[in-house]
């Protein structure tokens, strides 16, 4: 018993202490009691189980896991199925529910933009292209990250800066890094050799040898690009803009730059590449997969690619017989890889942005991306891994591909970016085509892209 007088001075929470305790002395009391009758001994043992089963057993069981939605292009959602199946095995609260989308990341960006414009999107999770963050952030479909970051004690000084720096938008971080990817140039090793010759620098070289081995009737195309009307061909744009010392939009003026005769010469160099016939004509129907399968398939000498394009490529006819190097450039340029990459972000609508968050933490861990890496040869976005042994092992590649990433030309992060890209592919599918001059088309897409500029955000 407690005193009354102490009660008196005590406040709520000793009181219930207090009571509780005045419980637990009934209780053992009735038990102690009970032990000394068999039938009082059953009654307690009855009501015992019941409570177990009760509290602890049924709960246990009938507790339905939390599902946690994302839209994942399907090459991709296809790699991850050993990710997620080692996520559930340790968070069986948790069911992470992989959609598939299509492969072409635009087409991937227009879904979560309808799901989000509809109002309640289905998606818990935005696995994002680092250029989709301004507009979804400024859109306010997404939840700032930083305190949730910051209570997971994570440190974000261990990943690349490109691809934490491109999940910002005004000072908010908005998606947790997970894959970096950087653009390269891709070649077979044994016919270069054949026709004892260096990989190319620059981009006369490329040609040169490419026409080389035509000739020798080693293959039928030199080099394959990703031609398309979509965002694989600003991003694999950016990196010729680059080569020839040219750019689209300086980040610090927004000044553009499309129409410079650096950036027309760009354009010329791909549409001589076509009309000289080391591309053929399709190359402007190619995004990555199409490039990919010629370059498997042995009927091009170079491809440019993302990192993920060399280990299936490991897999296929021509293993052992490519390699990968820094893409090319002219006398005046710089050798450009495009910064790319993907991350997941929380969706603002979300029901469950606990475990939303669950997942996009497990994705950020060191453990995860080592293994994602060494089963699919995607770029880690952890700067650490870059020199892991058994990553090295298997990609000889990652301590370059370091440095190239570390320099990568961005495209530009402003919140009208898909925009400023849909002009930009437009005015260089005309030039492909050649329905209008590659200085025309750069001039109708330098004005747009100014028009377009004079109303948009910076982006940080
Ligand atoms: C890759 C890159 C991404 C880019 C896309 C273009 O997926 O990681 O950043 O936008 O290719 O096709």
């Amino acid at each position: 018993m407690i005193p009354t007088i102490f009660a008196k001075s005590l406040g709520t929470s000793e009181l219930w202490v207090g009571m509780f305790g005045l419980l637990l002395h009934f209780l053992t009391s009735f038990l102690r009691d009970s032990w000394r009758s068999t039938s009082r001994r059953l009654f307690v043992a009855v009501v015992g189980a019941i409570a177990l089963l009760q509290w602890v057993i049924f709960p246990a069981f009938t507790q339905q896991p939390v599902t946690v939605k994302v839209l994942v292009q399907a090459l991709e959602g296809a790699q991850l199925a050993p990710l997620v199946e080692r996520f559930h095995r340790e968070n069986p609260d948790i069911e992470l529910d992989i959609v598939e989308a299509p492969n072409d990341t635009n087409n991937v960006e227009d879904l979560y933009t309808s799901a989000f414009l509809l109002g309640q999107s289905p998606y818990d999770l935005v696995y994002m292209d680092i250029v989709w963050v301004p507009k979804f952030a400024a859109a306010g479909w997404l939840l700032p990250l930083d305190d949730r970051i910051e209570r997971a004690g994570i440190d974000l000084g261990k990943f690349l800066q490109g691809d934490v720096n491109g999940g910002r938008y005004r000072g908010e971080l908005y998606r947790m890094p997970f894959r970096s990817d950087g653009g390269m140039l891709y070649y077979r090793t044994d016919w270069l050799q054949a026709v004892g010759r260096q990989p190319p620098a620059t981009f006369d070289e490329l040609v040169d040898v490419s026409q080389e081995l035509q000739a020798q009737g080693l293959t039928d195309w030199g080099y394959v690009w990703q031609g398309k009307q979509y965002e694989g061909l600003s991003a694999m744009f950016v990196e010729v803009l680059a080569g020839y010392g040219a750019y689209w939009v300086d980040p610090d003026t927004l000044d553009v730059g499309l129409d410079r005769s650096e950036a027309i010469a760009a354009v010329e160099f791909l549409v001589s590449t076509i009309t000289s016939g080391v591309s053929p004509p399709g190359v402007t129907t190619y995004s990555e997969e199409p490039v990919r399968r010629l370059f498997e398939n042995g009927r091009t000498a170079f491809m440019r690619n993302w990192p993920y394009a060399y280990s299936l490529g490991q897999q296929s006819a021509i293993a052992g017989q490519f390699a990968i190097q820094p893409m090319v450039r002219s006398s005046q340029g710089r050798s450009g890889a495009c910064q790319g990459g993907w991350g997941l972000g929380i969706a603002k609508t979300t029901a469950h942005p606990d475990a939303a968050w669950r997942v996009a933490e497990y994705f950020a861990r060191a453990e995860t991306q080592k293994q994602y890496s060494l089963e699919t040869g995607y770029v880690p976005s952890r700067r650490e891994l870059f020199a892991d042994p058994e990553l090295v092992a298997e990609f000889s590649y990652l301590p370059d591909l370091l440095n190239v990433i570390e320099n990568s030309v961005l495209r530009p992060p402003i919140a009208q970016y898909s925009q400023a890209s849909d002009i930009l592919q437009r005015y260089l599918s005309a030039a492909f085509s050649r329905t209008m001059t590659p200085d025309a088309a750069m001039e109708a897409a330098a004005r747009e892209t100014r028009a377009l500029l004079r109303s948009a955000p910076r982006a940080s």
